[in-house]
C-alpha cells in the first residue's frame, strides 16, 4: 500500500494544530500520491470537495483529515456544490462567491487546479425557485439569454486564470428521451440555450476548457441517453459551437439513476461505440464525478471492497485505452462524505464504500485499483 503523509506533511499538520489522531491511516506510509501516479502518465487525479456547514456530508472541507488527503493526493480540485446557482445565486441580484472562493483559495495556496462546476446546471429541480418562476416578461427569449449571458461572465470573469475548465452545461439531456430537458430557460431558448451558453463561456475565457458534463453511463440501460449527448455534441460540432470535452460523470457501481439496474451490468462494447463516437468529434474525455456505488453489494466489507475495486479497475482501463483521457476526479475521497450515504440507502441500513478512503481515513482497495490503472496507463 502506498499511501499517507510523508514526514513533512505529517509534520506541518502536527505543527497546524489539527487533529492528527482523527487520520489515523494517513500516517502510516510514504509513497508517490494518485496524482504523482496520474501525472507520470500526463494525466491529472484530484477530488470534488464540499463546503458545506461543518459536521454535514458536504462538509468535507471544514474537516482537516480531508483537507490533508486532498493535500497529499491531488493535483485538481473541484466544488461539489459551491458554484451551483442554488447556492451561488440565491436570488437574481446576489452572487455568494464565498464558499466557493474559499476553495480556489486553497487551491491557489497548495499549487493545485481548479475545474468549475457547473455554469448551468439544466434541471428544474437544482435551479433555484427564482429562476423556475421568473417573469421573462414581452420578449422572453432576450431575457433569458440575458440572465444566462450575465451569470456566465460574472462568474467566469471572477475566476479567470484561476478555474481553468468548465462544466458550461451539466445534464441538460434527459436520459428517458434523449432529447434536451424542459426548464423556464429552455422553454423560450430550445436548444440555443447550448450555443448561448458555451459562446458566452469562450467570451469570458477564450484558455479555459469548456466541457459538456453528464452521467450516460457504461453500465445497461443508458443507450437513449448516449445517443442523446452524442446527438448534442454532434449537432454543436456542426454548429460551430465552442467545446473542448465532454465531461464523463463516472458514477458507476448500483442503479443510482435506475433502480432495474443491478452491478456489474457493464457493457463494454456498447460504451466504446459511444465513445469512439464522442472522440471521433476531436473531443476530450475527462472522468469527472467518479465513485463505486455498492448500494446492491451483501455487507461482507472485505468482499465488497474488493467488488468495487474489481469494478474501477475495469472501467479505468476501459477509459484510459482513450488517450483523450486525462483526469480523473472522484465525487469525494472518503466515504464519510459521500453524497451516496444521503440517497438510494441500502437494505440492510448500513454505511456505503464508494470512495478510496474508509469513513476513518484509511485508504481501500479501491484507492489501489486506481493506482494500479494510472500504473499501467499508456502515457499521454
Ligand atoms: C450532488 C452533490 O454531491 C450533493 O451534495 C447535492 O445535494 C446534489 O448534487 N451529478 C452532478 C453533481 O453533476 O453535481 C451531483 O452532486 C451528483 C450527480
Amino acid at each position: 500500500m502506498t499511501t499517507g503523509l510523508n514526514r513533512r506533511q505529517a509534520l506541518a499538520l502536527t505543527a497546524g494544530g489539527l487533529a492528527v489522531c482523527a487520520a489515523p491511516g494517513l500516517l502510516a506510509q510514504e509513497g508517490p500520491s494518485l496524482h504523482e501516479l496520474a501525472r507520470t502518465k500526463g494525466m491529472r487525479f484530484g477530488t470534488a470537495v464540499g463546503m458545506g456547514r461543518p459536521g454535514t456530508l458536504t462538509g468535507a472541507f471544514s474537516d482537516p483529515a480531508y483537507r490533508a488527503i486532498v493535500q497529499r493526493e491531488c493535483g485538481i480540485l473541484v466544488h461539489e456544490n459551491a458554484l451551483k446557482w442554488y447556492v451561488l445565486r440565491p436570488d437574481e441580484e446576489t452572487y455568494f462567491f464565498t464558499p466557493a472562493d474559499t476553495l480556489v483559495d486553497f487551491a491557489t495556496e497548495n499549487g493545485l487546479a481548479v475545474r468549475g462546476h457547473t455554469l448551468l446546471w439544466n434541471r428544474e429541480e437544482f435551479s433555484p425557485a427564482w429562476v423556475n418562476n421568473y417573469d421573462f416578461g414581452s420578449r422572453p427569449a432576450s431575457e433569458a439569454e440575458r440572465l444566462v449571458r450575465e451569470h456566465i461572465a460574472t462568474v467566469v470573469a471572477h475566476y479567470r486564470g484561476r478555474i481553468t475548465s468548465w462544466d458550461v452545461i451539466n445534464e441538460t439531456i434527459d436520459p428517458r428521451t434523449g432529447r434536451l430537458r424542459e426548464t423556464s430557460l429552455t422553454r423560450h431558448l430550445g436548444e440555443n440555450i447550448v450555443d448561448i451558453a458555451f459562446d458566452a463561456t469562450r467570451e469570458a475565457d477564450p484558455g479555459g476548457e469548456l466541457v459538456y458534463n453528464d452521467y450516460m453511463s457504461w453500465e445497461a440501460g443508458h443507450e437513449m441517453h448516449q445517443e442523446g449527448v452524442l446527438r448534442l455534441l454532434e449537432g454543436m460540432r456542426e454548429r460551430g459551437v465552442p467545446i473542448d470535452a465532454l465531461g464523463v460523470q463516472s458514477h458507476i457501481g448500483s442503479g443510482n439513476f435506475d433502480e432495474s439496474t443491478g452491478f456489474d451490468t457493464a457493457r463494454d462494447e456498447h460504451w466504446r461505440g459511444f465513445l469512439d463516437g464522442v472522440t471521433g468529434l476531436d473531443l476530450d474525455l475527462l472522468i469527472t464525478e467518479f465513485d463505486v456505488h455498492d448500494k446492491n453489494l451483501p455487507y461482507d466489507i472485505e468482499s465488497r471492497d474488493t467488488a468495487v475495486a474489481d469494478l474501477a479497475r475495469r472501467y479505468l482501463d476501459l477509459m484510459f485505452s482513450y488517450p483523450q483521457t486525462k483526469d480523473v476526479l472522484c465525487w469525494g475521497l472518503c466515504d464519510r462524505y459521500s453524497w451516496l450515504q444521503n440517497l438510494w440507502p441500502r437494505s440492510d441500513g448500513e454505511a456505503k464504500r464508494p470512495t478510496p478512503f474508509d469513513a476513518d481515513y484509511r485508504p481501500k482497495p479501491l484507492y489501489d485499483a486506481i493506482a494500479a490503472a494510472f500504473q499501467a496507463a499508456a502515457p499521454r
